[in-house]
């Protein structure tokens, strides 16, 4: 079978805030500790919705990758690498949108919604349309089985699986199958393929469970296997064809509880955010100004702390004794909002120093940045170069 493997991306919206924080980057930073991870800026699904604009890509994209790192991406762990610079998604969209029914993308709910929110813009392009399939061409390109994502996103993850379905369905039994298969199944080595055949034919015929787990034991230890090989295995042990593209499961990511500083969800284009480059100054500055529970007015007036934005803060940043410090003394009038901000300005600026010295590194030296993606995008090249020879072979395009 093909390796565990994550893939995640984010368009470039230049650099990140707590809420990316808080929400994405800390997953994904916990996420490259257990599973092969690649992580991607996606240039091109940007260009779909700014086409008309494209003078901030190339700051966006060096800022964003700056913050990933900054804040605990690790290069050494993970896969960094830029869409556009692995065209091979290209081909694989292109390729996949010859067997995509056109109502399968009409019916993306996000194809709907984002044209009758972003009205400022002329959405109806062919490439717009095509935004969930060139989504499924960079995951389903790595084989990836799990991709971390918000909610608005599942929508695109089951659509992934089911062109990847529809390939498989379509291409999965290759012209002359049984021949490879058993070709394949003679490089097991005489004995263990003898063992195979008996296994397989018990299973198929008797349907027992315990021989298809030993025979997927056997080709397990079996190392001398191409990948297209093992999967001929594995597809002729059950009787399917076999599994060219891999379907991905999606990894709900929970939405950050940290709102922005007015109490709406934290987003650069609401102007409630806290930059992961916010000085002390800026920080602090921000939080003291952050409007806190209406009802007090004066000092003496008592408050509720689900009322308040900077409770949101609290939730996030504060041990138990704090909170509760704040819920009393917030309803009783005990302590003021300023009194009640400050043990969030010293965790936020904690937090946020180390990463900013980090993020200085980057930024003085681009060549650092420029090096981990360049070696982040050949890595990913060379394993979207192993799908797409399956798929030029197995719809007819490997010929000389
Ligand atoms: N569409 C995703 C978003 O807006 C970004 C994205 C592009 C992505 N390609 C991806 C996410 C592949 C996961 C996997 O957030
Ligand atoms: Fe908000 Fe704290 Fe002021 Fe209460 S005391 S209103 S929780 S800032």
């Amino acid at each position: 079978m093909y390796p565990d493997r994550v893939l995640s991306g984010m368009r470039p919206t230049g650099s990140m805030h707590l809420g990316h924080y808080h929400g994405v980057l800390k997953n994904w930073i916990k996420l490259q500790h257990e599973h092969e991870c690649l992580f991607m800026v996606a240039d091109w699904h940007a260009l779909t919705t700014h086409y008309d604009d494209p003078s901030h890509m190339e700051t966006h994209v060096w800022d964003m990758v700056i913050d990933w790192l900054a804040a605990g991406v690790d290069p050494k762990q993970a896969t960094l690498f830029i869409q556009s610079r692995v065209p091979e998604h290209a081909e694989l969209h292109l390729i996949l949108s010859m067997m995509t029914p056109l109502g399968w993308l009409e019916r993306v709910p996000t194809y709907k919604e984002q044209q009758e929110k972003l009205t400022d813009k002329d959405l109806s392009t062919y490439g717009f349309l095509g935004y969930p399939l060139l989504q499924a061409a960079d995951i389903l390109i790595y084989r990836a089985n799990q991709v971390p994502v918000g909610e608005d996103q599942i929508p695109h993850i089951e659509f992934t699986r089911e062109v990847a379905r529809r390939f498989n369905h379509l291409y999965g039994r290759e012209p002359g199958f049984n021949e490879k298969a058993l070709a394949a199944v003679k490089k097991l080595g005489s004995k263990k393929a003898k063992l195979y055949l008996e296994l397989r034919n018990r299973y198929q015929e008797q349907g027992e469970e315990e021989a298809l787990e030993q025979a997927h034991e056997i080709i397990s230890e079996t190392q001398n296997l191409t990948v297209a090989d093992r999967e001929r295995v594995f597809g002729y042990l059950e009787g399917s064809g076999k599994m060219i593209l891999v379907e991905p499961q999606s990894i709900l990511t929970e939405e950050s509880r940290l709102l922005g500083l007015d109490g709406q969800k934290m987003s650069k284009s609401y102007n409630n955010a806290i930059s992961l480059r916010d000085d002390e100054e800026t920080v602090t500055k921000k939080i003291r100004t952050m409007p806190t529970d209406p009802a007090r007015v004066r000092r003496t007036d008592p408050g509720d702390p689900n009322r308040c934005p900077v409770f949101s803060f609290h939730r996030t940043y504060s041990d138990e004794k704090t909170c509760d410090w704040v819920v009393e003394g917030c309803k009783s009038a005990a302590i003021g909002c300023l009194e009640c901000k400050q043990p969030v300005i010293d965790k936020v600026n904690a937090e946020l120093k180390p990463m900013q010295e980090k993020a200085q590194i980057y930024t003085s030296d681009p060549t650092l940045v420029k090096n981990i993606i360049a070696d982040g995008c050949e890595r990913a090249q060379k394993i979207a170069n192993d799908t797409l020879r399956d798929v030029r072979e197995a719809t007819g395009l490997s010929y000389s």
